[in-house]
């Protein structure tokens, strides 16, 4: 058993910022899966949005990109947050040792699809590694914090209504352990594992989602899943991202016949919403293949802007600066998750989420480019004076926790996570079904018994993973039947586009799993 006055679940931006931050006012226990690094962020390309140029930007122009790529849905009090806070946050960064790119002594401001301005700060095209790297360095100067690699989150300890900790998995050791906190802040990321196709990495399962609802939180927007139209499309290669950044620089898509065709789908042309894109590649590669072209742009240019794309594509046998890019679409991004308010609040006592696991409604049906990085710099940093002040409210307090034997890892396992994301691939997918996805919830509640029925053996992390996958896939699943319309990315055949009503999906764990919607005004 270990207590701190603050445990964090997760190293990535959010929780890393988050924690740098809290450990002026408290003890902080960082508890993260694998090693520090390992992240989404870790893999981040494209930048971060911020209006810094304000000869050529704004930050209406910020505002109203954003409330445009979320199809109406966006928390606009948020937003303006967002984007209000963002520039500090970037100079911050700089402080604590990221090296944007510039020219001249200003920032480089790159270009992404849906953003009306130069406006992406980047650390050439790996600048979440960049992010991350002074995270971790900063990390581990910092007194007041103690990081637990390797140390898997199982689920969170409620007691008479308040989250006082969490328990977890020593993947070192297979001890289960319990940590207790004055505050539990959920900072575990996003959810792509629960698609075959995803750009994210294995860590990716949705933990904190699904441990924040069996804990009895309120989850919104989950159906609004994010697909990157381009990841490198070669048999048997993961699906290794080609960032936005690439069609921001002049590359273009081209279809199997050689001929660029984004200008039938969007008067963006290749630099349209993501949704539109990846909806129209799936379009255009019924008839062969399709590729993402930058040749043209001088070799030179290409292995200085986008030097670690070279040379992974390079590593998988593509030349990207004498030849075109197979692509394919991927799950990238959960624009839904635990529902917070402007300060990181769960609707459970004691429980803060932040970063991609959280939903403070920014992205409302489709997050804009660039603005998840922002995201997590933004509302950790406002969580800090909220968190760390019920931290002084609040006497620790500890109780008894039930031990759970570990179990051998089994071949159903396997089968039934492979199962699962391809079922959400081809029925919850870019393009959804209704019947599709009333046939998919069937079979998600009953590999969920199955699991259930596993669970009483013992534990082990690739059931923990899948448990959370299947959880995550029934709130995505559940909230996707519950919209009866098609709105930014979620796209169903049979549904128009967005109708006036505008409402979201709200879901708690309830007996019966019935949602609760809820208008938003
Ligand atoms: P993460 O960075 O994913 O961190 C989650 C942490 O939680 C990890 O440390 C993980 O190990 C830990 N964790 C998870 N489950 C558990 C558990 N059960 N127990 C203990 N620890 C756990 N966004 C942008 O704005 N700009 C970009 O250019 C950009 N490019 C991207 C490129 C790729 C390939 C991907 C995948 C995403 C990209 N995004 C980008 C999205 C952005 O990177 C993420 O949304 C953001 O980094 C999420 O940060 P986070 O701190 O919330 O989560
Ligand atoms: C990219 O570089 O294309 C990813 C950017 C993002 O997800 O915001």
């Amino acid at each position: 058993m270990k207590s701190f006055d603050i445990v964090v679940i997760g190293s990535g931006v959010a929780g890393l910022y988050f924690s740098l931050h809290a450990a002026e006012h408290g003890s902080v226990g960082i508890i993260t899966k694998k090693e520090l690094m390992e992240s989404n962020t870790n893999y981040a390309q494209g930048g971060i949005a911020a209006v810094i140029d304000t000869a050529t930007d704004s930050p209406d122009l910020h505002i109203k990109d954003t409330l445009e790529a979320g199809a109406g849905l966006c928390d606009v009090s948020n937003v303006n947050h967002l984007v209000e806070e963002g520039p500090i946050h970037i100079r911050r960064l700089v402080e604590m040792g990221v090296g944007f790119n510039r020219d001249h002594g200003h920032f480089s401001l790159g270009l992404e699809g849906g953003h009306s301005a130069r406006r992406i700060v980047f650390a050439r095209d790996a600048t979440g590694k960049a992010v991350e790297r002074a995270l971790v360095f900063n990390e581990r100067r910092t007194e007041n914090v103690t990081a637990f690699e390797s140390m898997v989150a199982m689920d969170l300890i409620v007691d008479r209504g308040r989250c006082i900790g969490v328990m977890c998995l020593d993947r070192e050791n297979g001890n289960v352990e319990a940590f207790f906190a004055k505050a539990v802040v959920l900072a575990t990321g996003g959810l792509g594992q629960v698609y075959v196709n995803t750009t994210n990495p294995r860590i990716a399962s949705g933990d904190g989602i699904a441990m924040a609802y069996r804990a009895g939180a309120v989850m919104q927007d989950m159906e609004f899943v994010q697909f990157h139209p381009t990841t490198l499309d070669k048999r048997y290669k993961p699906h290794f991202l080609i960032s936005e950044a690439v069609r921001g620089e002049g590359g273009v898509l081209i279809n199997s016949k050689g001929e660029r065709f984004m200008h039938r789908y969007h008067p963006s042309k290749d630099l349209a919403p993501r949704d539109v894109v990846a909806r129209a590649i799936l379009g255009e590669r019924k008839s062969g293949p399709v590729y993402l072209d930058i040749s043209k742009r001088p070799s030179r240019f290409i292995r200085e802007r986008f030097a670690s794309i070279f040379d992974q594509l390079w590593w998988y046998g593509v030349r990207m600066d004498r030849e075109p890019i197979p692509v394919s679409p991927a799950a990238h991004y959960c624009c839904g998750g635990v529902r917070v308010d402007d300060h990181g609040r769960t609707s459970l006592e004691g429980l803060y989420a932040l970063g991609e696991t959280a939903c403070t409604g920014v992205h409302g049906a489709n997050r804009l480019a660039s603005n998840s990085l922002l995201e997590c710099l933004v509302y950790s940093a406002r969580a800090v004076s909220v968190v760390t002040e019920d931290m002084r409210k609040t006497q620790s307090h500890e109780t008894e926790v039930p031990k759970r034997p570990i179990s051998p890892e089994r071949a159903d396992v396997r089968r039934i996570r492979r199962s699962v994301r391809s079922m959400m691939w081809r029925n919850v997918g870019i393009v959804r079904s209704v019947p599709g996805m009333k046939r998919t919830i069937k079979t998600l509640n009953d590999l969920n018994e199955r699991v259930q029925s596993l669970l009483k053996e013992g534990v082990n992390v690739p059931l923990l993973e899948l448990r959370n996958i299947v959880e995550a896939a029934r709130l995505i699943t559940t909230a996707a039947i519950m919209r009866r319309e098609s709105r930014g990315v979620h796209y169903v055949k049979e549904l128009p586009e967005r109708n006036d009503e505008r409402w979201r999906c709200h879901i708690l764990l309830r007996q019966d799993y019935d949602p609760i919607c809820q208008p938003v005004e």
